[in-house]
This record gives C-alpha cells, structure tokens and sequence, in this order.
C-alpha cells in the first residue's frame, strides 16, 4: 500500500490523427481514422499511478457532456478518486486536437474548456489532508497551480510540479515544488543556458536550479534518459529504456505519475525516475495517453 496521490489538474477529450509528417504552416495533409481518447496532462498522471496500485484522487473540472462523461468513466476505471472532479454546466470538457506522425512524435493543441475554471476553492483542506503527494502541470489556471503548491507545502504534502504546457509561469512557480519534471528544452530555458548545457555540464544545471530555488528535479531527455538532480550531490544519469516509439503522447505524464506513486511509497528521486523512466518507455511504446499506461503486471513483463 502507498501513501496517498492527489492530482490537481486537467482533463481532456484527445481527438488524435495519425499522419506521415506534420504539415507545414499553411499546409493540408491527408491522415489516417479519428480516435478520441481519454487525455489531459492531470488526468493522465493520476490514471498511470492509479493503475499501478496507486491510491489516488483527482480534483478537476469537466463539462456536462459526452467527453466529460467518457473521461470521468476513464480515469475511475483506473481505480482513481473522482468525487473531487465536478461537472461544470454551461462549458465545454477540455478537447486536445493531437497529431501524432510516423515516428511516433506529436503536436498538441489544447482548447480547456472547463478546466479554465478549476478555482483555489476546488481543492479543499479535507481533499489535502493525508496527502503523501501532490502533482500539478500547467493546463489549469495559474493561480489554482499556485494556491494547490503554498498549500500542500504548508501541510507538509510534498509537491511535485510539470510545468508543462510551459511558459512564463514555470519559473516563478518552480520554487514553490519539492521535485520539478521537466524535458530538456523546458529545463534549458527555464536555467537559460544555452542548447545541450544539460548533457554536457550537469552540475551546472544543478547549480543553475539551486539559484531559482529548486533543490530537487528530474530533466527527461528522450531517447537519452534522464538526469536526477538531488540536492548538491552529482547529478546522476539514468539510461533511457530502449524501445520502437510509437505515440509519445503522455509518455511524460505516465513518467509523473510513476515518480509520484514511487514517491509516495517513500523511494528516494533517483530510485523513483529509474522506475518512472521504465513506464515512460511502456507508455511510448504504445498508442494514446491512457490507453497506453500499464499494470503493475504489464510492467513485469515489458521489463523482463
Ligand atoms: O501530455 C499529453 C496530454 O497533453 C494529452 O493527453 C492532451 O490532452 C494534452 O493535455
């Protein structure tokens, strides 16, 4: 049994074409059958630690429609919490337009509907209390992200942030999260340093986190792992599992919500996004968000 997982974020209708390539700006190209599956950066990392064995709540916002229907079905077949997920009348779900081309990459367009309106007050100290854990992302207001952050951190939960969809915000909410999941393009602009600073000069990125007030950080790179940094210990570099990807939509949100079951179940950083980095690569390996996530036992087998 682990301690307890609260998400506070988004959750979206994915509407997903596969493609050859991306078109260019202003092009038209020819895709393959419309899928609509269940999505949304929050929503997602709750699903992948739920159905690990996670014991995991959700607190979010859907409308009163079909896709709001479909997602709350979806996420609590993961065996995840939704009585902290409300239905909003008179706004639409969170839709995402994803294209996803041959080699697995994608593009995402997110219209957020009703998570624009997950407000402070959505999370209440009773959703908070006996929280091991707290995951944000960045496809809910700003100021929810930040109250959920003072808070949890106030009654001790520790707080793990993806700043993702990135932008501004990212730095100033850094500070505020006891682990930060970021890529490598996200993790170079937020230190502004230059292109490949983290691959050639990790305890540079560890330092350049320091100065923002960021002590704890797992920067994933692809097909090149990952880079822990703890505290002012050595960076240290964890090998990427070596799969064919195939949709890397959610991979990084299956990797929070590994990290966040394993770290509510006490591991340290490091021992957590080795584990983290395996359901990553699972979940890259197959097609859709949650659709792709595993088992615990799917997980055994995919590793053996
Ligand atoms: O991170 C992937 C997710 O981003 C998709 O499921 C989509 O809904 C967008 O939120």
């Amino acid at each position: 049994m682990t301690g307890r997982i609260l998400v506070v974020g988004s959750l979206n209708a994915d509407l997903v074409v596969r493609t050859e390539r991306f078109p260019r700006a202003g092009e038209t190209v020819s895709g393959g059958d419309l899928s609509i599956g269940a999505g949304g950066k929050g929503a997602n990392q709750a699903v992948a630690a739920g159905r690990l064995g996670g014991d995991v709540s959700l607190v979010g916002a859907v409308g009163a429609d079909a896709n709001g229907e479909l997602l709350r079905a979806a996420v609590s077949d993961a065996g995840v919490d939704i009585a902290t997920v409300s239905v909003r009348d008179g706004v639409a779900t969170g839709t995402a337009l994803i294209t996803v081309a041959a080699d697995g990459e994608n593009t995402i367009v997110v219209s957020a509907g009703a998570n624009a309106t997950l407000a402070p007050a959505d999370l209440t100290d009773d959703a908070l209390a006996g929280a091991a854990v707290l995951g944000l992302c960045l496809e809910v207001p700003v100021a929810t992200v930040r109250d959920a952050a003072e808070r949890g951190r106030a009654a001790g939960v520790t707080v793990l942030l993806n700043p993702s969809p990135f932008g501004p915000a990212a730095r100033e909410l850094a500070p505020l999260a006891d682990v930060l999941l970021v890529n490598e393009g996200e993790a170079e602009a937020l230190l502004g340093v230059v292109e490949g600073a983290v691959a050639s000069d990790p305890s540079a990125v560890r330092d350049g986190f320091a100065a923002l007030g960021v002590r704890r950080a797992v920067v994933t790179r692809g097909g090149d792992g990952c880079l822990v940094v703890d505290g002012d210990a050595e960076p240290a570099h964890i090998p990427a599992v070596r799969i064919t990807p195939v949709d890397t939509t959610g991979a990084g949100d299956a990797f929070m919500g590994a990290l966040l079951l394993r770290l509510a179940d006490g591991d340290d950083l490091l021992a957590a996004a080795r584990f983290a980095a395996g359901v990553g690569a699972f979940a890259a390996s197959r097609p859709g968000a949650q659709a792709s996530y595993p088992t615990a036992a799917e997980l055994r087998a995919f590793r053996a």
